[in-house]
């Protein structure tokens, strides 16, 4: 069965900034959604839905017109989740699904690869991790207080999902009105456990305006 991955592309990148549509922007040369599905079928991605904004169809077709897998393009939704949601309704056949974000377009294809061993190996919700390296304080009614940040993971994508049991967790969730920030969320509403493997810092999210200037040297300085 198929690997199929969703690339969140729809979003508009507001804190990033600059104009044009943050999948669109380059990082060596390169739009971010493009290396973003380079990595993809390099870690064993057969097809892609890629989810982009609203008129913005031509821009996206030109700069994925040299990807090394088919791509098909759908238009997403106002939240991220619901971007996800039509992305989910455009895959057809697939056993296993990888749900990324367009904004973290050096994930090496390792940690993709381990992504889609784990689903193959029977988990049916996987998601890259790393610990958190900042200590962390949570903020409360009277001022803050330490949390013990060794329990404590952050997330990454691409984030991985037996077909069937995903779309089942999505209606479930829609139907139920459940909040949910992602697609494990979405997984473990309905019981499923979320099985971590590790992330890396070069599947990091370009998110602000800084966070290209460290992409463009991660890049320039990878290994993986
Ligand atoms: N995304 C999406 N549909 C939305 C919102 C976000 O497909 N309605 C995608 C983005 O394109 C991005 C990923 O989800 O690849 C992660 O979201 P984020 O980093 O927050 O990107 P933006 O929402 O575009 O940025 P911002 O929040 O700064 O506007
Ligand atoms: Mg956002």
């Amino acid at each position: 069965e198929p690997v199929v991955a969703l690339v969140a592309a729809a979003g508009s990148g507001s804190r990033l900034g600059g104009g044009l549509a943050k999948a669109l922007r380059p990082l060596a040369g390169r739009a971010l959604v493009a290396r973003s599905v380079d990595q993809l079928a390099a870690g064993g991605v057969q097809r892609a839905i890629v989810i982009v904004p609203a008129g913005l169809q031509p821009e996206f077709e030109a700069a994925l017109a040299d990807v090394p897998i088919p791509c098909t393009l759908v238009v997403g939704g106002s939240e991220r989740q619901h971007s996800v949601r039509l992305g989910l309704a455009a895959v057809g056949d697939a056993g296993v699904v990888l749900v990324h974000d367009a904004a973290r377009p050096m994930v090496p294809a390792r940690v993709v690869a381990d992504v889609i061993s784990a689903v193959r190996a029977g988990h049916v919700a996987v998601v890259p991790a790393l610990p958190v390296i900042d200590s962390i304080r949570e903020v409360t009614g009277e001022g803050s207080r330490v949390v013990d940040r060794a329990a404590l993971r952050g997330v990454q994508t691409p984030q991985g999902f037996a077909y069937a049991e995903l779309v089942a967790a999505h209606e479930h969730v829609l139907a139920a009105g459940l909040e949910v920030t992602d697609d494990a969320a979405c997984c473990e509403a309905v019981g499923h456990p979320v099985h971590l493997v590790p992330g890396s810092r070069l599947a990091m999210k370009v998110t602000e305006p800084t966070d290209l200037v460290i992409a463009e040297a991660l890049w320039a300085a990878r290994q993986e």
